[in-house]
């Protein structure tokens, strides 16, 4: 049977269908989160409503993933039209920066610039995609959405051990702003799990963004406050900066596949993300290959070929698309991925030389998925990049700034904290957004809706082309429930370094020999990684899943419109077909 895999630009509507989910379901990284979400649908809201009060949620009580100070992609499912649209709330640089403002007198890299301190902090854009999605998409007013996050900022929630690990991890760079530790720490010392965390100036920011919307943050008081405290830091942030911040909706990456369980529609995050871009190239490389049916080594060492090649070319080519020309109809068609996998071979791994155009990660971020009892979708990850970002608060904001900037190539060839490496398409400019692993997704058939994400720096793209894998059923080891592929372990390679990174128990040991008798180098992750979120909604059955990883302490919750079963276990019938690609 053949597979076919049509890449595209997502333009216009998808096919209508006309069926409703029996059940409205949310999967996020924090419990209270989920709860406010769901408060959000039971006071009438819709997904797009939810998912402001998530994010707002996640704002406060995971202040270590993501926040006002931050951004993140909002992929979004309009079941009315049937159209999905990304709300592109990434962080931009500021207007003052340089292409070598993290590199000393001898033109070497400086890692700690770009990651501690509000010289690392991009211009936030999580607050302007908060206000946009509530007055474009949603149905209640900002100010309602928000009120279960002021709440929990106002009166406080206790931390969770995931908040004391990785504060003991960034503590310095904490303790080095005195209102950051102010709001994070007990003294020098890290809380303990339990402890109840109040963040009183964050409500009063929250309730600025709630009264004005988009200019309650970006301009006013709050304008001012962050500008002050981030230029008294060291920073070189400017009101401008803020006043000209805007999101922007972009048309996802679209692809359509064919897999044991049916023909799907990818459907994800385009530049300035490399995620879209990554997965539908992943998708093509392994067309031809009867990919269900493979010995498990094979199939590990075709996918780990497959990775290497698409991160070779996230280096050289993706950035922000309004800065740099990023060449999506090449990189997406059928007939280049078919030229990457010429020099493919099955018994042998191909070497990672640097590409010559580039000449000159985890726990922390955050995604969550919704589905409403109208079909309406959100798929969102969100980020201030590392653990408690930049760990500079400016005073009197409550306001946590990212460290995005990390994400830019510093300098060519120089990999950045996730061992990325990138070229003029990701050089630092004035206003320009960094490129972004992060890779909210929906995959959809006749049959199924899946949205799904996580977190994990570099990882974000090979951990969701893993979850695809598994709920299409290309992957038959990973089980046939929601629940058994956010848990499935993992593996990923992206190119450099040459060597593939794998959970403790992703691999078996003979698929780790066979691996390395072809030439691969295995290394073992020190911990289990990402944080997936994932809601399927199956029409036939009339049935809706919710599943959050189990590495992480987030919580999936179904609510149910009518009576209808929850999860299940459902197995499918392995099927196995060759893969094939129509151009
Ligand atoms: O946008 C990105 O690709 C990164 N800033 C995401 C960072 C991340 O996922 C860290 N989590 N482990």
């Amino acid at each position: 049977m053949a597979l076919c895999l049509v890449a595209a630009l997502c333009v216009g509507a998808s096919h209508a269908h006309a069926s409703r989910p029996p059940a409205a379901a949310i999967a996020t990284a924090h419990p209270l989160a989920t709860a406010a979400g769901k408060d959000i649908l039971s006071a009438g809201g819709n997904a797009f409503d939810a998912a402001v009060a998530v994010s707002a949620a996640l704002a406060v009580v995971e202040p270590y993933s993501s926040g006002l100070g931050g951004g993140g992609f909002w992929l979004l499912h309009v079941a009315a039209s049937g159209r999905d649209v990304m709300v592109d709330g990434r962080e931009r640089a500021p207007l003052a920066a340089t292409a070598d403002m993290y590199l000393d007198a001898d033109g070497e890299f400086v890692p700690a610039r770009s990651l501690n301190g509000p010289l690392a902090a991009g211009i936030p854009g999580a607050p302007a995609a908060l206000a946009h999605i509530a007055e474009r998409y949603g149905r209640l007013p900002l100010a309602a959405s928000l009120v279960p996050a002021i709440e929990l900022a106002r009166d406080g929630f206790e931390i969770d051990p995931v908040y004391t690990r990785l504060a003991r991890w960034r503590r310095d760079a904490i303790a080095a702003s005195p209102a950051a530790a102010a709001q994070f720490l007990a003294g020098d010392a890290v809380p303990a799990p339990g402890t109840r965390l109040r963040q009183p100036e964050l409500a009063t920011t929250l309730l600025h963004l709630a009264r004005d919307g988009h200019d309650g943050f970006y301009g006013g008081e709050v304008a001012r406050l962050l500008v002050a405290g981030v230029r008294a830091g060291g920073g070189i942030w400017r009101l401008r900066d803020l006043a000209q911040y805007r999101v922007v909706e972009r048309a996802p990456i679209s692809a359509r596949f064919e897999a044991p369980t049916g023909r799907w529609r990818l459907v994800s995050a385009p530049p300035p993300s490399s995620g879209g871009v990554a997965l539908v190239q992943m998708l093509h490389m392994l067309s031809g290959f009867d990919v269900a049916a493979l010995a498990p080594a094979d199939r590990a060492h075709l996918l780990i070929e497959t990775m290497r090649r698409a991160y070779r070319d996230r280096a050289e080519f993706l950035g922000d698309p309004d800065y740099v020309d990023v060449p999506v109809a090449r990189l997406t068609d059928p007939r280049y991925a078919a030229g990457l996998m010429r020099n493919f071979r099955m018994d042998r791994a191909t070497p990672s030389p640097p590409p010559e155009a580039v000449r000159a990660e985890g726990a922390d971020t955050t995604h969550f998925s919704i589905l409403d009892t109208d079909g309406n979708r959100v798929a969102a990850t969100l980020s201030i990049n590392y653990p408690f970002g930049s760990g500079f608060v400016p005073p009197g904001t409550g306001v946590l700034l990212n460290d995005e900037m990390d994400d830019f190539a510093a300098r060519p060839g120089v990999p950045n904290a996730y061992g990325l490496i990138g070229g003029d398409a990701n050089a630092i400019a004035p206003g320009k957004r960094m490129l972004s692993s992060m890779s909210p997704t929906f995959i959809e058939s006749d049959a199924e809706v899946v949205i799904l994400g996580t977190p994990g720096g570099s990882r974000i793209i090979t951990m969701v082309l893993e979850g695809l894998l598994a709920a299409t059923g290309l992957d038959p080891t990973a089980g046939g429930g929601a629940r058994d592929w956010v848990a499935a372990g993992r593996f990923h390679h992206q190119y450099l370094p040459d060597e593939v990174v794998t959970e403790p128990d992703a691999l078996s040991p003979a698929v780790r020999r066979s691996l390395e008798r072809r030439g691969h180098r295995l290394s073992t992750a020190g911990r289990p990684y990402g944080n997936m979120q994932l809601v399927r909604w199956r029409r036939a059955q009339r049935q809706v899943e919710a599943a959050s990883d189990p590495r992480g302490i987030g919580a999936a919750t179904v609510i149910e419109a009518a009576p209808a079963a929850t999860v299940s276990n459902h197995r499918r019938q392995p099927q196995t077909q060759p893969l094939r690609t129509t151009p």
